[in-house]
């Protein structure tokens, strides 16, 4: 007994030790989600006894006369320091990229990305020689394949969501999340042409997607976005860094996958294109425009993923690659006050959100660069089903040497229960050692 008792104990006393070493303030810069002291927190600060701790997140377009305090505080605060360029609204074309009136689209003092323009800091190429992956317009019934494959290839992705799909699929969320340990992105509430919102629109479509992310992780602030059909321009960018904290990522290929199902674009057709692109060179990196959208768009991935490890490529979630690019945020030090508490979200909201991608970025010979067509917007892809994830697994191949490091910085914190810090781990451990002492005698 006695012996038994200090095996315990000891065992308990070891496990402490080394989890008070485990991950706590010094994290991997190549996260998804922001640093626990980096200011931006302070915008998403959940308080219990918050009078607006019934809000709920929005069901459509949030309302830009109804937005947390502190986001709005933050957004004046950039703007007074000259951080938010003073550039007016594009004007929207249904069917076509959006216009800015007499402005240039691609001088400096727009740079709208739905042209090409590149803004300095966000990111459009991989570094050379890696894949990085990536999936728009989740969490939707058909992710649910995309995350058993990605599983059984013991790879991961970022997941550039949309915060009323989230609302609505909880459980591809929290597969995501939890049992893949993906990395989440933000793709706005509703998934709108960005620079055709005002400034308060933009605050909201980001805040609100920031807010239900930071909600079901357990406090976590994502650190990159995506712009819905790659629309972004200088002041969506701006308020983007320097509110929120995020950069963006574009892409340098697109297969336009979202057109599939309405024959927009064909299987052959994607697969001639991830062909091509993953048999030619290594430099720059892919960043491959790909949607979680539909069956369809999940097959073309799978089809052509031996290609990425046959051709001698690294694959990363794309978030990954960009561990060093983490650049601090002046904007975002802005003093915020109030405090916002949003309600668990019941019931459904009718969503639209989803895509029909504009040609946004690219390169030469992506298919419709600049061609928008957003097409309808509800495209929430009801005929999916859960598919059983066997048919177009391949050998489990090729993921670089990083996608599964040991110091696992997904150490999930549950988002129903309160999160504690580490410290409670060795707490526990010595607990049941006692309790396991306590039987024995
Ligand atoms: C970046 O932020 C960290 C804390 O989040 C701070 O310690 C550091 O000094 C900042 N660096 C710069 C260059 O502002
Ligand atoms: C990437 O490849 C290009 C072309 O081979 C080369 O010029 C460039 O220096 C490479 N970049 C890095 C960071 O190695
Ligand atoms: C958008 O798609 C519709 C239907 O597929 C097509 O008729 C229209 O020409 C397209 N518009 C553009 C700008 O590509």
């Amino acid at each position: 007994m006695r012996f038994f008792l200090s095996v315990l104990l000891a065992t308990s006393y070891a496990l402490t030790a080394v989890l008070a070493h485990a991950p706590s303030k010094t994290q991997r810069r190549d996260t998804w989600y922001h640093d626990e002291d980096h200011p931006v927190h302070a915008l998403f600060r959940r308080d219990p006894a918050s009078p607006t701790a019934s809000a709920a997140y929005p069901s459509h377009s949030p309302d830009p006369s109804n937005l947390p305090q502190a986001w709005i505080d933050a957004l004046n605060a950039a703007m007074a320091s000259g951080k938010i360029p003073d550039l007016p609204q594009s004007t929207m074309n249904p069917g076509r990229d959006p216009t800015y009136g007499s402005l240039d689209p691609n001088s400096p003092q727009v740079c709208s990305t739905t042209y090409q323009c590149k803004i300095d800091g966000d990111i459009w190429d991989g570094p050379n020689g890696t894949v990085g992956a990536g999936f728009d317009d989740g969490p939707l019934p058909p992710s649910t394949k995309l995350y058993s494959f990605l599983k059984q290839n013991n790879l991961h992705a970022t997941h550039f969501m949309i915060g009323l799909n989230i609302v609505q699929y909880r459980t591809q969320f929290d597969i995501a999340v939890n049992t893949n340990e993906d990395d989440i992105a933000v793709h706005t509430w509703t998934h709108p042409y960005m620079t055709t919102l005002s400034n308060l629109q933009v605050l909201g479509e980001l805040g609100w997607t920031m807010q239900i992310i930071h909600d079901l992780t357990g406090g976590r602030v994502p650190r990159f976005w995506r712009p819905p059909y790659g629309d972004s321009d200088v002041r969506v960018h701006a308020i983007a860094l320097e509110v929120f904290g995020l950069t963006t990522i574009m892409w340098n290929y697109d297969t336009n996958d979202w057109a599939l199902e309405s024959g927009g674009t064909s299987m052959a057709a994607i697969k001639k294109s991830l062909q091509k692109w993953y048999g030619g060179s290594k430099s720059p990196g892919l960043i491959i425009l790909e949607h979680e959208l539909s069956d369809q768009s999940v097959e073309a991935y799978i089809d052509a993923f031996p290609l990425i490890a046959q051709n001698g490529w690294d694959v990363e979630s794309v978030v990954r690659l960009f561990g060093g690019a983490y650049k601090n945020t002046s904007g975002a030090d802005a003093e915020v006050g109030g405090s916002i508490l949003v309600a668990e979200v019941g019931g459904t909201i009718g969503g639209d959100g989803s895509d029909g991608n504009a040609g946004g970025a690219g390169n030469a010979d992506t298919a419709g660069a600049g061609g928008g067509n957003d097409s309808t917007p509800n495209v929430m892809a009801a005929n999916a089903s859960p598919n059983s994830p066997g048919s177009h697994t391949t050998e489990p191949t090729h993921t670089s040497g990083t996608s599964n490091a040991p110091t696992s910085p997904n150490a999930q914190k549950s988002s129903s229960a309160p999160w504690y810090g580490t410290g409670i781990v060795p707490w526990i451990m010595s607990l049941v050692g006692l309790v396991f002492a306590g039987l024995t005698f």
